[in-house]
């Protein structure tokens, strides 16, 4: 796909003026090589998410439920930060972007450099038991799957975001903090098919400012989005950084 240099200029205009956030989905990290969740080929294609991302599913059954967390761990596992966590991270350093709402659990931004980083949907680096609320560093957790408390021999949960969980306050709360003064927000791989992370686009446009969307396709409607910078993340955004002389 061709990268569209008109938008391109308009894009990396906007973000020249500054308050510019970055909300962030699956789609960054494809290229990483981590595939996305709704994509032909993506992980509910082959999981169920209702039977394997939902709590009520993971308490009535957390055995079934750890077979899809352990190949997610796998695939997950040594992956690097591609061109499109990069730029991100230059943007930031260069005072472009204030930080990054992710809904990716992968940790791939920080591994990128990127320091204002809100993990909305939580991260696999720690787990917690749900009966007794232990919480357990994924590095002291046993090989064992699924993997067990070591106080109450409850099986143990990632501290990622379940459908039917709330959103950790914290993450709301420094969510609400990014977004506060926030002129621009650039959507980057995500569906924006996802529950209240799909409402930021809408909310910075509310507030008086612009939607830039970075996708493989149109996800957002058109009564959100100012700009479409259509293509890979991995390609686009470094794209827009260079033009940004980063
Ligand atoms: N560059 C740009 N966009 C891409 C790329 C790429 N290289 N690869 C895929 N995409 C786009 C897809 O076209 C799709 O629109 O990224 C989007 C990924 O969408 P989803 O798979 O729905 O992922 P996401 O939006 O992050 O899902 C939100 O849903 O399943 C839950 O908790 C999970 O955080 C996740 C949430």
């Amino acid at each position: 796909m061709v990268l569209d240099q008109e938008v391109l200029n308009q894009a990396a205009e906007m973000i020249r003026q500054g308050d510019v956030i970055a909300l962030t989905g699956a789609g960054v990290s494809t290229e990483s090589g981590i595939p996305d969740f709704r994509s032909k080929g993506g992980l509910w294609e082959r999981y169920d998410p209702y039977d394997y991302a939902h709590i009520a599913s993971f308490r009535q059954n957390p055995e079934r439920v750890w077979k899809m967390l352990s190949e997610l761990r796998e695939t997950l596992d040594g992956k690097r930060p591609n061109g499109a966590h990069k730029a991100l991270s230059r943007l930031e350093k260069a005072g472009l972007l204030r930080g990054i709402i992710t809904q990716n659990i992968d940790g791939l931004h920080q591994a990128a450099g990127s320091q204002r980083v809100v993990e909305f949907h939580g991260n696999g680096q720690t787990l917690s038991c749900l009966e007794c609320r232990t919480s357990v560093p994924q590095d002291d957790v046993s090989e064992l799957v699924p993997p067990r408390c070591n106080q109450c021999d409850s099986i143990l949960k990632p501290d990622v975001v379940f459908f039917g969980e709330e959103i950790p306050s914290q993450a709301i709360w420094a969510s609400e903090e990014l977004l506060r003064d926030t002129r621009c927000v650039l959507v980057c791989g995500t569906s924006a098919e996802v529950f209240p992370a799909s409402q930021i686009p809408e909310v910075v446009k509310k507030n008086g400012g612009t939607v830039i969307e970075c996708n493989l396709s149109p996800a957002l409607g058109n009564s959100v989005v100012d700009l479409r910078l259509l293509g890979k993340a991995g390609e686009t955004l470094p794209a827009l950084a260079q033009l940004l002389g980063l």
